[in-house]
């Protein structure tokens, strides 16, 4: 496993931390502060500078500052690193109320630790002490110098030994930085069933503007936790300041930008606290999630690829593991199976060349089987009808064909018709003396109770040590909070539950971990609902959308993108017309589409066509090939489906060495006397020559129409590609290309003449 956070995951009843004490590589330096210390938090190309001036101040963040010393000089305001209510600050990130009804805090700091977390990792530590009341605040930093990230989080104490305090708000980040620029552009992403991801970009005004979710379970419906924050008028792809940022968080979420009189810029972020004051216990602490953030000087392109390869080298599961090709059963068989058409679907998939089969829902269930999604979710017993030959008979299936299995499980919920629901009524989310109300005919199970935790886990650990040939698990979650309340948590404590709930949720996952670390893990909410940073610590991918029009999927993947790495982002192709468009593209376009992701199917290959096989069979060679450079290449964005004419769109992933790099290009809608090219490419090495070579053709098009630049066959250099760019001609809408780059080497040959001289 590549990354730190992911191991221990021992959760108390009072914290969800991943840490414990083996991560420390180095011994920790703790020191009382003298006050002006000035602490620089560096990466390979960003600083943060923080100072001890009473409490902890920020004077700083932004490209690497040789002499921070200098900020003393130059002086200014000094905006608390993190602002807890008090004082004249009426709003802050924390608000604590005190046993004695006293509302402020007064945080002074005490002492601060620095420690290697690994090579490269390092984490610095303030501990603020309240000047009166037993409360403690551990403020951390931990920045990542490969990929200039820095997650921030916090943890509050309550050190009284006996009363409870309350918070009523409890943010991971709580910043402010003086004037950094004189007009600001806010990227965010408005995300829905089917149409996640949806990029608007705004310019920043005077006041506060709030992004959030308030489901619960669907942490990434309505918008997604992350955004991008554009410092100055000219911020491009490739130029100027932008400072992105992600919660690690599943649940209900804020993000709240905030521009002054001053012109101040404030970044709140955590735990939506609308509708929860959390009750702190006596001598037990609280652990927000993690708030992300890098800071690029290289426009959008560089922040995206700051956060992919943080995310692939320290976040994901496994993020270093080349993704398989799979298809998943949802869109080809939904609930209508049975063992010789699963059979034949692992026949079908192994003759496109994948290899993984996954069986999605539908499968379990015998008093109340699940048969459509009205019964049975909640019995995970394998349904006798359906697969008389139980699991067993389709791992042996997937063996036989040298295919891997998965299979589709929602754990979190049930169906009032089925036998949990009838032997364990209390176990799901309720209010007393309200109706219990329905989404999809299904309930949320209560994972804030401990029991409901142990059976959940139960679930997913009897079904893979029963069958270890389960190589993935495909996790989903189709539906929100209604009456948030449990029967578990005492009368005082019913807010809990929307923090306890993911708690819960992360335990149990991190459980799950430990005990089978090599199967797979997919996250999925009725698509892209659970698309966060705190889910994918614990799985490998997620289900980017329920829609797979590839059309629509341009603009979502792009969306996604712009956060989340193209190894997480599941890509499926499906038929036409559409499930959920109607709209029909070629086959081409489809593939080419799902290409810039994890690529899979959705679909029933029995129903392909013989030429659309053929056709599929080559473009799976095709995809295996640049596979690698896709999945953990650099990605840059060439020509956005959401500016400009909004015709076309094109983007380019390279290997981190520059030696191969494969450019997408596609045309949504034919304009005359419109031409898209040349398209300038990006993160090419200039000085390197390149072989470019237009892959996965359609031979079956009429040969004018097969090939989409001229320069295909051709070498060039990386300046020139950079720099005149590479003509791409559309011939109709939905007409797309996939274009290999490979740098040339010098022949060994030339090399041994030259040794020889
Ligand atoms: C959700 C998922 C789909 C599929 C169905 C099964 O909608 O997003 O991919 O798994 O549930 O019921």
């Amino acid at each position: 496993m590549s990354n730190t956070t992911q191991t221990a995951h021992e959760f108390e009843s009072t914290s969800f931390g991943h840490f414990h004490a083996g991560f420390w590589v180095t011994l920790a330096m703790t020191a009382q502060l003298a006050s002006a210390d000035l602490f620089t938090i560096n990466t390979k190309n960003t600083s943060l500078v923080l100072t001890n001036w009473n409490s902890i101040h920020q004077l700083y963040y932004g490209k690497t500052l040789a002499n921070p010393a200098d900020l003393q000089t130059v002086g200014g305001h000094k905006p608390e690193a993190y602002a807890a209510r008090g004082g004249w600050n009426h709003f802050g990130g924390l608000g604590v109320v005190h046993p004695d009804g006293n509302t402020s805090l007064d945080m002074k700091c005490a002492t601060t630790t620095v420690k290697t977390i690994k090579k490269g990792v390092k984490e610095h530590i303030f501990e603020l002490k309240d000047a009166h009341y037993p409360f403690r605040i551990k403020l951390h930093y931990r920045a990542y110098h490969d990929s200039d990230v820095i997650e921030t989080w916090c943890e509050f104490f309550n050190d009284d030994p006996k009363q409870a305090i309350k918070l009523d708000r409890f943010d991971s980040v709580a910043m402010a930085m003086n004037a950094p620029a004189k007009a600001y552009e806010l990227d965010h992403y408005v995300s829905n069933w089917g149409s996640e991801f949806q990029l608007q970009r705004e310019t920043l005004g005077y006041g506060t503007k709030t992004i959030q979710n308030r489901a619960g379970v669907r942490g990434s419906f309505g918008a997604n936790p992350s955004f991008m924050l554009a410092l100055g008028e000219t911020v491009t792809e490739t130029t100027g300041e932008v400072i992105a940022g992600a919660l690690a968080w599943s649940g209900t979420w804020h993000v709240s930008i905030d521009r002054n009189q001053h012109n101040q810029i404030s970044i709140n972020a955590g735990i939506n606290p609308a509708n929860i004051t959390y009750t702190l216990d006596a001598g037990k602490s609280f652990l927000t999630p993690k708030f992300v953030m890098t800071h690029s000087s290289a426009g959008r392109g560089q922040a995206s690829r700051n956060l992919h390869l943080w995310a692939r080298k320290h976040q994901l599961r496994e993020g270093d593991r080349l993704r398989p090709v799979l298809l998943n059963s949802w869109e080809g068989a939904y609930f209508t199976f049975d063992q010789k058409l699963l059979a034949s679907m692992m026949d079908g998939v192994k003759t496109l060349g994948g290899e993984l089969f996954v069986l999605d829902d539908g499968w379990f269930g015998n008093k109340h089987p699940r048969n459509h999604d009205r019964a049975g979710l909640g019995d995970w017993d394998v349904n006798h009808k359906k697969l008389p030959g139980g699991i067993k008979f389709l791992t042996d299936a997937a063996k036989k064909r040298g295919l891997k299995f998965g299979i589709w499980v929602e754990p979190e919920m049930v169906n009032p018709k089925s036998e949990l629901y009838e032997t364990h009524p209390e176990w799901i989310i309720q209010q007393p003396n309200r109706p219990n109300l329905l989404a999809r005919t299904q309930a949320v199970l209560d994972l804030a109770n401990p029991k409901v935790q142990d059976y959940v886990f139960g679930v997913v650990d009897k079904l893979l040590s029963e069958n270890p040939e389960i190589y993935y698990i495909k996790w989903d979650a189709n539906r929100d909070f209604s009456h948030p309340g449990s029967t578990y948590l005492t009368a005082d404590k019913q807010q809990h539950i929307w923090v306890d709930y993911i708690r819960g949720l992360y335990g149990v996952l991190a459980k799950l971990e430990k005990k089978h670390p090599t199967v797979i893990f997919k996250a999925c909410a009725s698509g892209g609902g659970r698309v966060d940073y705190g889910i994918l610590n614990y799985c490998h991918e997620f289900w980017t959308s329920d829609n797979t029009d590839s059309l629509r999927r341009i603009y979502i993947q792009w969306g996604t993108g712009q956060i989340y790495p193209a190894c997480a982002m599941a890509a499926h192709v499906s038929i036409v017309p559409n499930h959920q468009t109607k709209r029909s593209e070629p086959l081409k376009f489809r593939f080419d589409v799902a290409m810039t992701g994890r690529m899979g199917f959705e679909l029933n290959p029995a129903k392909m066509s013989k030429t659309d096989v053929k056709f599929a069979q080559a473009a799976v060679k095709c995809y295996k090939d640049i596979r690698p450079i896709v999945q953990q290449g650099l990605l840059y964005r060439l020509v956005s489906p959401y500016e400009g004419t909004k015709n076309y769109a094109s983007l380019l992933y390279t290997t981190a060495d520059k030696s191969q790099a494969v450019v997408f290009g596609y045309c949504m809608r034919k304009m005359m006397s419109e031409s898209l090219a040349p398209v300038k490419l990006a993160g090419l090495d200039p000085k390197a020559t390149y072989r470019v070579k237009e892959i996965n053709i359609d031979t079956a098009r009429p040969k004018n129409r097969q090939r989409h630049t001229h320069l295909s066959g051709k070498t060039l250099t990386g300046q020139s590609l950079m720099q005149i760019g590479m003509p791409i001609q559309f011939f109709n809408d939905y007409d797309s290309c996939v274009i290999k780059l490979a740098k040339i080497t010098p022949k060994p040959k030339a090399k041994a003449k030259a040794k020889k001289k």
